[in-house]
């Protein structure tokens, strides 16, 4: 029987279950941040990261911070004052990009669709061509409700409407592919704590040369310090110069969780994923419960799902914790009847499994 929440199924989507190799690559002293064996290791994990993200001919940045910090970032250096961003939103995560941006002033226009679904590529492409945005943003998979974009389609109208994209990869990066090379997108901010399996405290983004000669040619410099991205590029690029200091530990983290990512293998991560997903869902589907998010655009990183009549999410997740798994709430959930569950990272069949018999119990009381 558990114990404590340490020795629970951490289900919920994001932060993830960290996988023992990745935990022990944290305890490890510190080295000096500006030092040559640092600068190898964080200069592997770049590389290796801009092979996940698809993005060799780019740049990739890796500093202290979380998926926020990350949007705030993408938002903050590549909109500037006097330009338009249309953030395609369907749930809280898109939400805010948006408060992100008003909070720096900057000119947003909405185009919503309901939570559970996705924006539609026509809907982006008849909203560009009526308000002319200078940048689009969207999340990938929006976790608050299990969404996926069509991101193909919607890099693709993005491109041709003459925009720049900005994508929120931070439950999507590592489990499902986000290739900005061959699907064209511009900006890609991610997080440590979900699909790349990582304990939390990384800011993860890939700018495209297109994105990064549109950020050269700003009239004036993003009114930011820690997030102008010009500060970070010289470390990026040489890791034995100093800007500012480097999670060192979590860095280690980070070289030994794309280890386990190159050993898997991208297509072979990604398979994963979806068998993982399909199984988990069609088994909780089975139980009586019904899916949150419409059919056509689940996600392979989570899965949301609204619990049987009579059924109260906080209660259930009492019992399902008592079985040993912990998932989380619904983000806006008036009847109290949805959860949330994350399937990604390294967690496999053994996990899944324990998971459905651990709701089976749930359910039954
Ligand atoms: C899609 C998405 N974007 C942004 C965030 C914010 O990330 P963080 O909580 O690491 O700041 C999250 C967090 O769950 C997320 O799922």
């Amino acid at each position: 029987m558990a114990t404590g929440d340490e020795d629970r199924l951490l289900l919920i989507p994001g932060p993830v279950p960290v996988a023992r190799e990745i935990l022990q690559a944290l305890d490890t002293p510190p080295i000096s941040h500006t030092g040559a064996q640092f600068a190898q290791i964080f200069g592997r994990c770049l590389e290796r990261l801009a092979m996940v993200m698809g993005n060799e001919s780019g740049k990739t940045f890796v500093f202290s911070g979380s998926g926020t910090l990350a949007q705030e970032a993408a938002i903050v250096n590549f909109v500037e004052p006097g330009g338009r961003l249309l953030v395609a939103s369907n749930g809280y995560f898109a939400d805010r990009l948006t408060e992100i941006a008003q909070a720096y002033r900057l000119e947003v226009i909405p185009l919503q669709a309901p939570w559970g679904t996705s924006v539609t590529a026509e809907e982006l492409g008849s909203q560009m061509r009526r308000h002319r945005p200078t940048v689009v943003a969207f999340t990938h998979v929006e976790t608050s409700t299990g969404a996926m974009a069509r991101i193909a389609d919607f890099v693709r109208i993005i491109r041709e409407e003459g925009a720049l994209s900005i994508v929120d990869g931070v439950a999507a990066l590592g489990g499902v592919c986000e290739d900005m090379e061959s699907l064209g997108i511009d900006v890609l901010l991610s997080g440590a704590q979900k699909a790349l399996g990582m304990p939390p405290g990384l800011a993860i983004l890939g700018v495209s040369p297109r994105a990064w000669s549109a950020y050269e040619r700003r009239a004036e410099k993003p009114r930011a310090y820690y997030l102008d991205l010009q500060r970070w590029a010289p470390v990026m690029e040489d890791p034995q110069r100093y800007f500012s200091t480097h999670p060192i530990n979590l860095i280690y983290a980070l070289d030994a969780a794309l280890a386990i990512i190159e050993r898997e293998g991208l297509d072979a991560r990604f398979d994963r994923h979806q068998t993982l997903a399909e199984r988990f869902r069609g088994a909780l589907l089975g139980l009586g419960l019904a899916s949150f998010t419409e059919e056509a655009c689940l996600a392979p990183t989570l899965s949301v799902f609204r619990l049987p009549q009579g059924q109260r999410s906080a209660s259930f997740r009492q019992r399902l914790q008592h079985h040993g798994v912990i998932a989380a709430a619904g983000l806006s959930d008036p009847e109290g009847r949805v959860v949330r569950f994350g399937h990604m990272g390294n967690i496999g069949e053994g996990e899944v499994a324990a998971a459905i018999a651990a709701v089976q119990n749930a359910l039954a009381g």
